[in-house]
Formats: C-alpha cells, sequence, structure tokens
C-alpha cells in the first residue's frame, strides 16, 4: 500500500485573462446571489435551531451572506452522545481505508469544490484571491495530502525483532472517547485540518469553528461527507463557547483539544481542564497554537529592499491577522532610508477595499470586535510621545471593516504596539544602531512573551549565525532572508513554543502522533 507522494499543490494565479479567474469570479456572483442556510451537523442530522446568526461579508457588513445557528446544550450533549456511536466502527476501520477517505477529500478540493472554497473564503472571511488561494485550496490540499503520506509511515514504524522467537508490534489505536477542536477564522484550511487530522488517526470529534468562519467551514463540511466521512465521526456545531466548553470539559469521555486560537482562551481552556482532571477516564491531549508577536529584523548587511518587500507581506496580508504575521521590526539606522523609500513606493500602490475587486491588496478585518480592538491601539499609539504615524492610521467601518495599514516608527522598543498582539495591520519599527546588533538580539528576545515566527536578513553569514543562536527560543518558525508567514505543508512544519502554543507543529508526523495511543504487543514463540 503505497500513498501517492504528495506534492504541494499548485497556486492558481488568478491573473487577468485566466479561465481561473473567471470561474472564480463566477463562484463568488453565485454565492452573493443566494442567502445559504447552513445547519449544524450532528451524528447523521442537520440541526437548526431557533437561535439564528447572520453572516455578512466582512468588507459589506449589509450584505446577508446566510445563516447558521446556535447550538443550546442539548445539542452539545448530543454531538459527543452521536462522536461516541460513531467510535467503535470508525476505530476499526483499516487505516487504509480511512486514509482514502482523506485522499478524496483532498481531490474534492482541488477540483470540484476549489472555486466554492476560495469563493467562500473571500466572502466570508474578506480574504483576496491570492491569500483565499494559497490557504483555502491550497494549504488545505495540502494538510490532508500530506497527513495522510505521514500517518502511513507512523502506521508502517515497526520496533526491531532481532530474536526468531520473538515478534515486536507496536499499533497505533485512535484515543478512546472524543476529540474537541476548536477553530480560528484566519485559515480556513487551519480549521478544516484540526478536525480532520484528528479523524483520519482514527478519533471521532466535535468540531466548534469559529462563528465568522462558518460560510467556509460549511464547504468544508460537504467535502469531507461527500468524500465519506461517515455520520458522527465529525460533528460540527456553533454557539456560545463557555456554554460548549463547560459541557466538553467536564466529559469523562473528553480525550484531547485541538485548537488554534488566542492565548487567553488557550490558557483558561487549560486550566478548566486541570481543574476536571479527577472527571476524565484519559489524561486528555492538549494541543494548541495560539498567539504570537512575530519580528522581521534587518542587519546592516541586509538587501534593504528584499527586506522592505517582505516586511510588507508579512505585515499586511490578509490585514495582519495571521499568528505569524510581522508586527515589529528592527531595521540598522544604516539602511532605513533605502527601505523607507521603497516601502512607501510599495505602499502607494496598495489598494484597500473589498475581494470581489481583485486589484484590492488589502481587504477588511474580520467584526467589528476587531475593528474596535486594532482602532483601539492605534488611537493609543498616536498619543504616544515616543510614536510617530508614518502610513495610515486610519480607518472607516461604513461599509466594512476597513483599517489601512498602519506603519508605527517608535523611539521605545517597549511601547505597546511593540509588545502586544494586536491581530491586525499595524506595523512598529524601532531603529537601531548597526553597532548595537547584539544587543537588538537580546531586546527581541525579551520583548514578547510569544515565540512563534521571526526573520532575519542578513548577508554577512555572522550575523545570520549569530541570530539564529541569540533568538533560539524566540520563534518556533525562524526565517533567514525571507519573510515571516506563509509556511508551506510538508516545507516548513509550522508552530511556536512559549507563550504561542505547544508547537505540536502542524502537518507534521509529530502533529499526528498526538492523536494516536500506542499498544505495544510482545508475543514469544
Ligand atoms: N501557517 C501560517 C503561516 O505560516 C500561519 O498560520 O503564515
Amino acid at each position: 500500500f503505497n500513498v501517492p507522494a504528495p506534492k504541494n499543490e499548485p497556486i492558481f494565479s488568478y491573473a487577468p485573462g485566466t479561465p481561473e479567474r473567471q470561474k472564480l469570479k463566477d463562484a463568488i456572483a453565485e454565492l452573493r446571489g443566494k442567502v445559504l442556510d447552513i445547519p449544524l451537523y450532528i451524528g447523521n442530522r442537520e440541526v437548526r435551531t431557533d437561535k439564528k446568526l447572520t453572516l455578512t461579508p466582512p468588507h459589506d457588513h449589509q450584505h446577508i451572506l446566510g445563516y447558521t445557528y446556535e447550538c443550546g446544550p442539548e445539542h452539545v450533549t448530543e454531538a459527543i452522545q452521536a462522536a461516541l456511536e460513531a467510535r467503535t466502527a470508525w476505530a476499526a476501520l483499516p487505516w487504509e481505508q480511512r486514509l482514502a477517505i482523506f485522499l478524496k477529500a483532498a481531490e474534492l478540493s482541488a477540483t470540484k469544490y476549489r472555486y466554492l472554497l476560495n469563493a467562500s473564503t473571500m466572502l466570508g472571511q474578506s480574504k483576496n484571491a491570492f491569500q483565499a488561494e494559497i490557504d483555502a485550496a491550497c494549504e488545505w490540499v495540502d494538510f490532508l495530502r500530506f497527513n495522510v503520506s505521514f500517518a502511513t509511515e507512523i502506521y508502517r514504524e515497526q520496533p526491531i525483532s532481532p530474536d526468531p522467537l520473538i515478534w515486536n508490534q507496536v499499533e497505533y489505536r485512535p484515543l478512546e472517547g472524543f476529540v474537541f477542536a476548536l477553530t480560528p477564522f484566519n485559515f480556513t484550511a487551519i480549521s478544516g485540518n484540526l478536525p480532520a487530522s484528528a479523524a483520519m488517526m482514527g478519533n471521532v470529534v466535535v468540531w466548534k469553528p469559529a462563528p465568522t468562519q462558518m460560510y467556509s467551514a460549511y464547504v468544508l463540511m460537504q467535502i469531507l461527507k461527500e468524500a465519506g466521512v461517515p455520520d458522527g465521526v465529525i460533528n460540527l456545531i456553533q454557539g456560545d463557547g463557555p456554554m460548549i466548553g463547560n459541557l466538553v470539559f467536564s466529559h469523562p469521555e473528553f480525550a484531547g483539544i485541538h485548537f488554534t486560537g488566542s492565548t487567553a482562551v488557550f490558557k483558561s481552556i487549560w486550566k478548566t481542564i486541570g481543574s476536571n482532571m479527577d472527571e476524565y477516564r484519559y489524561y486528555p491531549r492538549i494541543v494548541g497554537e495560539t498567539g504570537g508577536k512575530d519580528f522581521m529584523l534587518a542587519h546592516e548587511s541586509a538587501d534593504a529592499k528584499a527586506y522592505a518587500a517582505n516586511l510588507l507581506r508579512a505585515a499586511f496580508e490578509f490585514q495582519g491577522q495571521k499568528c505569524s504575521a510581522a508586527s515589529r521590526a528592527y531595521v540598522p539606522t544604516s539602511i532605513w532610508e533605502t527601505v523607507w523609500a521603497e516601502m512607501k513606493g510599495m505602499l502607494e500602490t496598495f489598494k484597500v477595499g473589498g475581494t470581489e475587486d481583485f486589484s484590492n491588496f488589502v481587504n477588511a478585518v474580520i467584526d467589528e470586535r476587531a475593528f474596535t480592538k486594532i482602532t483601539g491601539y492605534i488611537d493609543r499609539a498616536k498619543q504616544n510621545p515616543a510614536n510617530t504615524i508614518l502610513w495610515g492610521g486610519t480607518y472607516d467601518k461604513s461599509k466594512g471593516w476597513f483599517v489601512d495599514p498602519t506603519i508605527i516608527l517608535t523611539s521605545d522598543p517597549h511601547s505597546e504596539t511593540m509588545e502586544q498582539e494586536i491581530f491586525g495591520p499595524v506595523l512598529t519599527i524601532y531603529l537601531y544602531e548597526p553597532a548595537q546588533f547584539e544587543e537588538t538580539l537580546s531586546l527581541i528576545d525579551r520583548t514578547s512573551p510569544y515565540a512563534l515566527t521571526g526573520a532575519v536578513f542578513a548577508q554577512n553569514r555572522y550575523a545570520v549565525e549569530l541570530a539564529s543562536k541569540k533568538l533560539i527560543n524566540s520563534a518556533g518558525n525562524f526565517y533567514i532572508n525571507d519573510k515571516c508567514t506563509g509556511a508551506v505543508v510538508g516545507q516548513q512544519p509550522f508552530g511556536g513554543a512559549r507563550g504561542s502554543g505547544t508547537n505540536d507543529k502542524a502537518g507534521s508526523m509529530q502533529n499526528l502522533l498526538r492523536w494516536v495511543s500506542a499498544r505495544t504487543i510482545k508475543e514469544s514463540f
């Protein structure tokens, strides 16, 4: 049994005149012309409740894309029950049979559903065509295909049996109980991967996406069902977080959480799990990816233009709403003039607007709460005498939740926007004297509780080596002469430590191993 060798899904450019561009435009137009009714999926049932949630495009908040539903406590209990009922048959299915379902899901996503996945991500989460393509199409497909391949390696790996009278084996069993997947709005791929990777290893899942991602989560669910994921194996629910959490985390069959989201929520979940330990039949697996305050550092030997271009992309693609986004930059005074001239030239070409116009580079932030939080940071930054607003600082919520790309130059390396995660299009830059490179490395390491991504730009190999050593624990994904976003599945396993998560790299064998429990068998003849 050899699974097809995984390759990264090729990225469509959607350049003017290409047939793909027209197909994507058609899919967007079709979705805009409809009002979707998005049910919850519990076992073999589609569930609708009397509590409706309205879904709108972040860049056009008066337009209704559709409705979904908030569940009550009884639905959470039913979803857990449905998962547990599906468990025996699912866990007993040979792994080859299970994995084939996810390869089928990858194929459906790359072909039949590609435009719908992208269009729903563009409308529901306000991603531009390129950002949607690398996420909802490519990264999601890559997660499925690479994880299937990693899973086969796990299942095949066997200990040695040097004595002909002894046979040693290791069997990778699914966890007992159910897994809870709590997933974020910012990547359709991550949202799908968290339930899918646990299910792939034979687990049953209760999945609660962010409400603002329900529009594309619905498409993911359709794909998984069509590919053959049996009823009850992945149950999709939506509703009040604390209410759902209380029921899930107090259930004796709770076996683990696969989480991506905020640090505060993850910490509070961990505490709840700790305080409920006596209720559980198992030690639950806790796997989470949380915040970041990601840095991009230039050395005086850096290619200033390459640094500037990469910094802008890392800070402002998808409005900075990536846990990997660059939000603090450290630039030597010696190259600042060149860096800023380059940045300014590019910033002048950035267009802000809705995703339906493919020439817009910056779209809206996800919702009113994000808008209020981000603009609060901007307003406070304006009051701080250490800061100069170099670019942007403006926002407009009349049609959508638009925040213009904002660049703050600060003389205080510990100012609020240098230290706190903003999760929006706000970049703060600190200039240092070139002779202070080593001190700046220490400063970078100490400034934030997070350690997700970071980058150094330098042509001088001693500087690269020094940065790499001094920043060894400052980032789980460290980039040399590249931007700190855009990890590719199968190429750069993704995740951070410290306050950024448990670092169980997404899209890796290590992550899949968290969703199995090994049984060692020794047979004597
Ligand atoms: N994997 C994404 C990136 O690297 C973030 O989740 O940008």
